[in-house]
């Protein structure tokens, strides 16, 4: 439909149909097919105003869509059609691994390849927008929805964001394979305090735009169509109250130019957060803020029309945002088929791909911590299984509320796949068999409800019962690989002595036994690395690599001082450093050149040579320290990454640039430019990476 043809369409609109199109419901208000009886009585909601919302959460199936959009369009009086909202984690009725493992590929068009194979789904199912990706840096592993994130570093969650947007909505939204991605949570909610979810948020503005804001402008950069707010307070107001966060920074200055839709009841909740005294408050108070969307709760639907009235929103301002929801409904070719596909039999509903791609996806994602000359695993060997996700289904993790876990392929599952006859022991009294078994693989870990939304922990240790039967299994065998399947880091502290391997499998998805024992056995060669630091004790928490410096930092002279900055019981160092994974082949960085391109420019050139009969890959990474700057600074901070694949016996020569955008810092003015002065560089394959050379920027 042509922008005129909106504009004359706006014009038709009653205050009540503008202010509908700014609201979203669950299925749940349709399943009367419009009686105002259940939710809508609870909301005081008319039926005729249902037939004028323009949005719906949380559908499951393409019936679903079909029959609501079907009721919705026979009894509204414009016909504006319905747009279909949903939480499309990682996958819809095929589930990939978790964010956070995906973001443990270090690998962009992984995950590329991810949101688009998710799209192609969801889109079968009739989704037209997912709320993803989640941009949240997280240093907290206490906090549930770290499993949704791309970790600690804001480099990695910019890159691993812009993937997911690109993935997901493709060259052009009218193609039907395609969904409108919503970033989420704008904004410092990974900072909860205390890693507790819903907890007060209070930062710095220099921890904002250096570490918060990246990701977000990564995707505004990329086209994202919406941006959520957040739950969490900033400055003590509300994100979803926020005018500075969503006017200043949001639209003036990252010139974001799409919907901005509330978190899940947020407009209500700003009565809870004591900033609003009623309906009318708590609607005036998110809507002048910028919030457009009114997720799950009638506030805008009673409140915004009066405030109109009364002249304290402007009419301006309503239409603005709602022209934006028609642009929305148009760019995704409502208006010409409000089903979007769904009722065009030509359409490729092929699914059977899916899968062996998530077997892949998963394979790539599962990093090695620990192989004391334990993997991979021999199919001559006969190979010991215990423990409580030895023969689980419950892999997939948290948002994963479509997928099937029936249909997810247990770890005992895969090995029997893939040749191997393992002995599963479940009952204690008959551990002693394995005794006789060459290796034992332990898999522990995390229930998918441990992880995601509301999910907190005080704790992040393995738990007593899995220390113990680790213990336990030790007594009979020490040839001990664990299998971890987990939503967050873990404290591994209390194992670490009794085992020869840890695989880091996270949650997999629904190929999670099968890609679990490609990398056990070898047929893939693992190459992830970790997005978060994996600390010695919950303690240590938040924690990340990329620390700022302090005026007592620990360093060989003075680690056994008191007056420095370090704990009494415990010492700084992480168990496993961020950006560590081990490989089965033998690769090494054996030259790195630093010189220098032009003023501004700095050259990195490396050779990196695969010593072993094995084929792999390893991930570059490349840190820097600018080092005297105006404000305290990262000790290091990630600026370039790479997946770089080495054939057995290869030598790899490769160049790397970083420029003034990667030199520059933001100032405590929040300007953001580059000093003078010298840059040291550190290359490797983790953030322990040794020192590669010393460049200087002469102005
Ligand atoms: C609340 C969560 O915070 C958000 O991430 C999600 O998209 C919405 N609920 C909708 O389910």
């Amino acid at each position: 439909m042509e922008q005129t043809k909106l504009l004359a369409l706006l014009d038709q609109m009653t205050l009540e149909e503008k202010v509908g199109q700014l609201v979203q419901l669950t299925p749940m208000f349709f399943s009367e097919q419009g009686e105002v009886t259940g939710p809508m009585n609870e909301l005081e909601m008319t039926k005729e105003e249902l037939f004028q919302i323009g949005s719906v959460l949380g559908t499951r199936t393409k019936e679903d869509v079909i029959s609501i959009q079907t009721t919705y369009l026979a009894n509204s009086r414009l016909k504006i059609p319905l747009i279909f909202m949903a939480d499309v984690i990682h996958g819809y009725e095929t589930i990939f691994p978790i964010p956070l493992a995906l973001a443990s590929s270090f690998d962009t068009e992984l995950v590329k390849t991810t949101a688009e194979l998710s799209a192609f789904e969801a889109t079968r199912a009739g989704v037209h927008v997912t709320f993803s990706p989640m941009a949240d840096l997280v240093r907290d592993a206490r906090w549930g929805r770290v499993l949704e994130s791309n970790g600690e570093d804001p480099y990695l969650s910019s890159q691993m964001t812009r993937a997911y947007v690109e993935g997901y909505q493709g060259e052009i939204l009218s193609d039907k394979d395609t969904l409108a991605a919503c970033v989420k949570h704008f904004v410092g909610y990974g900072e909860a305090e205390a890693g507790r979810d819903y907890n007060t948020v209070d930062m710095s503005d220099l921890n904002l735009y250096q570490n918060h804001l990246p990701a977000f402008r990564a995707a505004i950069d990329a086209g994202v169509k919406l941006v959520m707010s957040s739950f969490n307070v900033w400055r003590g107001i509300p994100s979803t109250a926020n005018k500075y966060l969503l006017k200043d920074v949001l639209r003036n200055e990252m010139h974001f130019e799409g919907l901005v839709i509330a978190d899940y009841a947020a407009v209500h909740e700003l009565i809870n957060h004591r900033v609003a005294a009623d309906k009318k408050e708590a609607a005036y108070r998110a809507f002048s803020a910028g919030v457009e969307i009114d997720m799950v709760t009638d506030y805008y639907q009673h409140a915004l029309p009066e405030l109109i009235q009364d002249g304290l929103i402007e009419m301006d301002q309503l239409n603005q945002s709602v022209l934006k929801m028609l642009e929305l409904k148009n760019e995704l070719g409502l208006f010409e088929d409000p089903y979007r596909g769904l009722k065009d039999e030509t359409l490729d509903r092929d699914m059977t791909p899916l899968r062996a791609k998530a077997r892949e996806i998963a394979g790539q994602s599962m990093v090695l911590l620990k192989n004391e000359s334990i993997l991979p695993i021999q199919p001559s060997e006969k190979i010991g299984l215990v423990g409580p996700k030895a023969n689980s289904h419950d892999v997939l993790g948290a948002w994963s509320w479509i997928g099937n876990p029936d249909k997810a392929i247990t770890l005992e599952d895969g090995l029997k796949q893939a040749g191997f006859n393992p002995t599963y022991v479940e009952r204690e009294i008959d551990y002693v068999q394995l005794k006789y078994c060459d290796k034992v693989i332990v898999a522990v870990g995390e229930i998918s409800d441990e992880g995601g939304e509301g999910a907190s922990k005080t704790s992040i240790a393995l738990s007593q019962r899995q220390v113990e039967l680790i213990k336990e299994v030790y007594h009979w065998n020490q040839n001990i690989i664990v299998v971890l399947v987990n939503s967050r880091p873990m404290d591994l502290s209390a194992i670490q002595p009794y085992v020869k391997g840890i695989l880091v499998s996270w949650f997999p998805g629904s190929e999670a036994g099968i890609a679990i024992v490609d990398v056990l056995s070898g047929r893939v060669n693992p190459s992830a690395k970790l997005p978060m630091t994996f600390p010695q004790s919950t303690g240590q928490l938040p924690m990340s690599y990329n620390f700022l410096s302090t005026g007592r930092g620990i360093n060989e002279h003075n680690h056994a001082q008191k007056y420095v900055s370090r704990y009494l019981d415990s010492d700084n160092a992480p168990l496993y450093p961020f950006g560590f994974g081990l490989n089965y082949s033998q690769i090494e960085l054996d030259q790195v050149k630093i010189s220098q391109i032009d003023q501004t420019t700095v050259e990195i050139k490396y050779q990196i040579t695969n010593h072993s009969e094995n084929a792999g890959s390893e991930i570059l990474q490349v840190y820097m320290q600018d080092k005297v700057t105006e404000v305290a600074r990262p000790e290091r901070e990630l600026k370039y990454f790479e997946k770089i694949h080495v054939a057995a016996k290869e030598t790899v020569n490769g160049m790397i640039r970083l420029g003034k955008d990667d030199l520059s810092y933001w100032h405590a003015d929040l300007s953001f430019t580059m000093d003078p002065g010298a840059f040291d560089f550190f290359v490797g394959f983790d953030s322990h990476a040794p020192l590669a050379g010393t460049w200087t920027y002469v102005e």
